[in-house]
């Protein structure tokens, strides 16, 4: 059954994916892959909408994988995912309140994440707010990591 780390932008779904297991797979990496492009171009070209079904796609086929599984932070918002991954995977969500991942994403200067791009701080707060109950909806395990360093979750989770 595959691994899967859920949370908002910022949490350390890679980070904590690749030391669990240097083989993870991550699902950004290979949305790019499929796109030809990045994430942030896409989104630009085609729009989110779009962007949303190439995710619903790669999420199936990478819930067939027995492998850890790092995702994007908007998996959750359709409830198709949600199913999905109900049903099919052991889901860990990685939970921090909204000022650190906020911080995080502001000071992340190699990944340009179209939301944080084009939504002010007030309006990617109530994104994080509606999706709070989306990430606990399908987590089978939530840990609090706001005070945790890479190495404590990672120990936490093995
Ligand atoms: C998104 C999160 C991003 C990426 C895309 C949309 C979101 O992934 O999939 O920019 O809707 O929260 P990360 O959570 O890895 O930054």
């Amino acid at each position: 059954m595959a691994k899967v780390l859920l949370g908002f932008m910022g949490a350390g779904k890679s980070t904590i994916a690749r030391g669990l297991d240097p083989d993870y797979l991550d699902m950004d990496a290979l949305i790019e892959k499929r796109l030809g492009m990045s994430i942030a171009e896409f989104f630009a070209e085609k729009g989110e909408e779009v962007f949303r079904q190439v995710e619903s796609e790669v999420l199936a086929e990478l819930l067939q994988r027995d492998q850890v599984v790092s995702t994007g932070g908007g998996v959750v918002i359709s409830q198709r995912n949600r199913d999905l991954l109900k049903t099919n995977s052991d889901n860990i969500y990685l939970k921090a309140d909204f000022e650190t991942l906020y911080q995080r994403i502001a000071a992340d200067k190699d990944n340009q994440r179209p939301l944080f791009l084009n939504n002010s701080k007030e309006e990617l707060a109530a994104v994080f707010q509606e999706r709070q109950a989306w990430y606990e909806e399908v987590a089978s395990r939530v840990l609090d990591v706001t005070e945790l360093s890479p190495e404590e979750i990672i120990e936490e989770l093995r």
